[in-house]
């Protein structure tokens, strides 16, 4: 039995001229991390609303761990979790709190639920501030509550979505330790992001998703092959070379004063050396699915602000 299984879903908002879905057909299988990565309004939250029975395709048929997401949504939602993009935890409530109601809410005794909050709270570094109000916390912690929550029960099957936007680069790794051991629990995970390597440290299988619509799914390894070279090599930007270095692969310009060339390991001698003459600053490093992003659906980000970290659309290669 699949986890998720979605088909031809299609979604259009009362009141809007495009689909925030159109035809989108997803499986995920049992005990996988599964990757819906795509830029802001993707259809990302819209996708993983209707499969957690928040809201109702307009068409297409999803199934949910067995159950028909419009006939059985009860049954479905005693078996998920779900952490919602941007909601946040009751200011005057504790992580303690928030956790451990939440478990009594789904039925758990006092003594699991005590148990169980106390681990999540440790996993994610949240014992310390356990008793601290959720107002005096940082952005981080308060995303971090949202994710013990729905971490902190026994449902087979978790949405995260965006799970950690906002988040610094410490708590984001605590989430994703948190998710790959609830992988290794052997339950499910519906993850969204637009990081990419995000969806490149977690995912078992990916899809990416553009204005509503799949444009490319298979695993990390599939999706590596959308670019045939293995290697990546950003030189700074001097325009007497387009033509010598296409001569090695592919060339685009990244529009930040580099040119980055994808290319296969054979070659990449003889580009360090050529750029060592000439004097150009270069970086070598494996493809990832930022380029294969980047190759689908273009450079240009549509909302910049959202987006300050490395795995920006426009990155600049700092590294
Ligand atoms: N309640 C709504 N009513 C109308 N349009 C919506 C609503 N929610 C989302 N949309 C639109 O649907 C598209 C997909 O949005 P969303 O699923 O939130 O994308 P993502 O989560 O990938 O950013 C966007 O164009 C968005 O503006
Ligand atoms: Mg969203």
């Amino acid at each position: 039995m699949l986890a998720v299984e979605a088909v031809q879903v299609y979604k259009l908002y009362k009141g809007s001229t495009y689909a925030a879905l159109n035809n989108v057909s997803v499986d995920v299988e049992p005990g996988q991390i599964f990757t819906l990565l795509g830029r802001n309004g993707a259809g990302k939250t819209t996708f993983v609303r209707i499969c957690a029975t928040q809201l109702a395709p307009t068409r297409g048929i999803v199934r949910v761990l067995g159950y028909d997401i419009l006939k059985e949504a009860g049954k479905i939602r005693n078996l998920i979790s779900v952490v919602p993009q941007e909601s946040r935890p009751l200011r005057a409530l504790t992580p303690w709190d928030h956790v451990y109601n939440w478990l009594q809410i789904r039925g758990e005794s006092r003594y699991d639920a005590k148990k169980k909050t106390e681990k999540i709270l440790y996993k994610l570094e949240l014992y310390e501030a356990k008793d601290t109000p959720a107002m005096n916390l940082s952005g981080g912690m308060k995303q971090k509550i949202l994710v013990a929550m729905a971490m902190a029960t026994d449902a087979q099957l978790l949405f995260l979505d965006e799970p950690t936007i906002g988040l610094d680069p410490v708590s984001r790794r605590q989430v994703w330790s948190a998710i790959k051991d609830w992988k290794n629990e052997g339950k499910s995970i519906l993850l969204t992001t637009h990081y990419m390597d995000e969806a490149e440290m977690l995912s078992d299988s990916i899809i990416i998703i553009d204005k509503g619509r799949v444009i490319a799914d298979g695993t990390m390894r599939d999706l590596r092959k959308i670019i045939p070279q293995n290697i990546r090599i950003d030189i700074a930007k001097d325009s007497m070379d387009i033509e010598l270095l296409k001569s090695y692969g592919s060339v685009v310009d990244t529009g930040t004063g580099t040119l980055r060339v994808f290319t296969f390991e054979s070659t990449v001698k003889e580009i360090s050396d050529f750029a060592i003459k000439k004097n150009l600053s270069f970086t070598v490093s494996p493809i990832t699915l930022d380029d294969v992003f980047v190759s689908l659906v273009g450079n240009n980000t549509p909302d910049k602000e959202d987006d300050h970290r490395n795995t920006s659309l426009n990155y600049d290669n700092g590294n």
